[in-house]
């Protein structure tokens, strides 16, 4: 059985309210939030206006996923929200494990993003310390892209380094799950699905997530 996380960035902007109530019937896990800021990656999504106005609505845990450079200035912010998750991209903070201390003094659990180019291996000293790991399988910045399939294999090693440190971080992958790549994932090792078009795009949404969660 997997975690799913339905990706925000999908849904109808003009029309939100009805999205979080979909989510709030459904069996999704959590909301995932994708923040961007135009400059880690090449587009903006939505900032603290709309994720304070999602917070007040959600009633599912809050998973933020921020694509933006110097994370670290957004930490009280975003627990102020209420947000259950904080994920950080390891290639946008120099001093992730101050950033991923900072997250946890504010009350948070911390989560630590790749990119599809950057290894697994840079997690060797911070795994322990984290509560999950957030895979792109994907470039990050927009939705609806082509999974990028070495996301296997690196999700593969990554459940290897996991069971050998004899942590309990969970693995999250984001980017191009849908009913083709989803079972592959959770058979290779992954805990939290993200999905935003499958999700929002299907005319029976709510019947995607049982089905995502039933791998
Ligand atoms: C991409 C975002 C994803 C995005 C996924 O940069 O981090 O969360 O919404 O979209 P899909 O599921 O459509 O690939
Ligand atoms: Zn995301």
């Amino acid at each position: 059985m997997a975690l799913v996380s339905p990706s925000l960035l999908a849904a109808d902007f003009l029309h939100l309210d009805r999205d979080i109530d979909m989510i709030n019937r459904s069996e999704a896990d959590w909301l995932h939030l994708d923040v961007m800021d135009g400059s880690f990656v090449p587009n903006i999504s939505f900032g603290f206006p709309v994720l304070e106005a999602v917070a007040k609505a959600c009633k599912k845990p809050l998973d933020v996923h921020y694509m933006i450079e110097h994370p670290e200035r957004y930490i009280k912010q975003t627990a102020k929200l209420g947000a259950m998750m904080m994920n950080v991209h390891q290639e946008a903070c120099v001093h992730l494990h101050r950033t991923v201390q900072e997250i946890h003094d504010a009350g948070m659990k911390a989560g630590v993003t790749l990119n599809p180019s950057t290894p697994v291996s840079v997690l060797e000293d911070i795994i322990g310390d984290v509560e999950m790991v957030l895979l792109m399988s994907v470039n990050p910045g927009f939705g609806g892209q082509k999974f990028i399939e070495n996301t296997i294999d690196k999700v593969k090693r990554l459940r290897q380094m996991i069971t050998e440190k004899g942590c309990q971080t969970l693995i999250e992958v984001d980017g191009g799950v849908q009913g083709e790549t989803a079972p592959r994932l959770v058979a290779a090792g992954v805990d939290v699905l993200v999905s935003g078009s499958y999700v929002f795009g299907a005319p029976n949404p709510e019947e995607v997530i049982r089905g995502l969660r039933a791998l």
